[in-house]
């Protein structure tokens, strides 16, 4: 397998205390890897570095070579790096189908798309999660996990090569979850789409991940197959009393 991504070093500070403190990872291209850790590790942080919606303030970040930090958004997003924020982003007013379709026109890593382009590709994507019934209905009408799978549509309507997914699964009851896991799955193995995924739900981790990083404090605390990871004193103890439960 070929590396996509790398993370060398990478520090963010927000003031003072460092958000993330020499974090350095390799993303193969196809993996699943998860990020996980207690509140406030530093995940959404990693997150937001790799899609250029944070500066780091030191170390550096590449995809497939290229240095990707220091880019604006738009620029990652046309390099084939897409993110599933924590809170769904999606405009309210619009319908799921117009949704995508925003989401193929800027989101594309091959420019800007042309509306047609862009119409068939939001199609394939609110079908891949399961929402092509709901298509013209207004996304204020959709639940939490509709509009998930609505901002996961709108990120795969731009054809990424890395998905940033950021607790995806939060919230959900047991039949959401195992459809979400489902769908993640089928992403990676039907259309090629690296993922990088952080996540409080232990549960669709230890289903999902092939491999799993832990932050804490802004640093790594391990990073290995999940069942050795998930046995590491030190995460154990990170995690005690923590949302480990979930
Ligand atoms: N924009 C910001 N300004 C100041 N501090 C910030 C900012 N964003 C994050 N932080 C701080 O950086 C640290 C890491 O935050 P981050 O949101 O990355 O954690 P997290 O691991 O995603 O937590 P959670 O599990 O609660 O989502 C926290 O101490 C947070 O308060
Ligand atoms: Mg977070």
């Amino acid at each position: 397998m070929s590396l996509l991504l790398e993370v060398d070093g990478a520090e963010k500070r927000f003031g003072g205390l460092p958000a993330l403190d020499g974090v350095t990872f390799g993303v193969d291209e196809g993996e699943i890897l998860a990020v996980v850790g207690p509140n406030g590790a530093g995940k959404s942080t990693l997150l937001k570095t790799i899609g250029g919606l944070e500066r780091l303030t030191a170390g550096s970040i590449s995809l497939s070579g290229s240095k990707l930090d220091g880019l604006p958004p738009y620029r990652i997003r046309h390099r084939g790096v897409a993110m599933v924020m924590q809170t769904p982003q999606a405009f309210a007013s619009m319908t799921a189908r117009e949704n995508a379709v925003l989401g193929a026109m800027f989101g594309s890593a091959t420019g800007l798309l042309s509306e047609r382009e862009a119409r068939v590709r939001a199609e394939e994507a609110l079908g891949f999660v399961g929402l092509s019934d709901r298509a013209e209905d207004p996304v204020a009408t959709f639940n939490l996990h509709q509009l998930r799978f609505l901002e996961l549509a709108r990120a795969l309507a731009g054809h990424p090569r890395l998905l940033l997914l950021d607790e995806v699964m939060a919230g959900l009851n047991d039949a959401e979850l195992e459809a979400s896991i489902g769908i993640v799955r089928t992403v990676r193995n039907q259309l090629g789409v690296t993922v990088i995924w952080v996540e409080h739900v232990m549960k669709a981790v230890m289903n999902l991940a092939e491999r799993i990083l832990v932050l804490d404090f802004g640093t790594m605390l391990a990073e290995g197959a999940p069942a050795d990871v998930m046995r590491d004193p030190s995460v154990i103890e990170a995690y005690l009393g923590s949302s480990s439960s979930a």
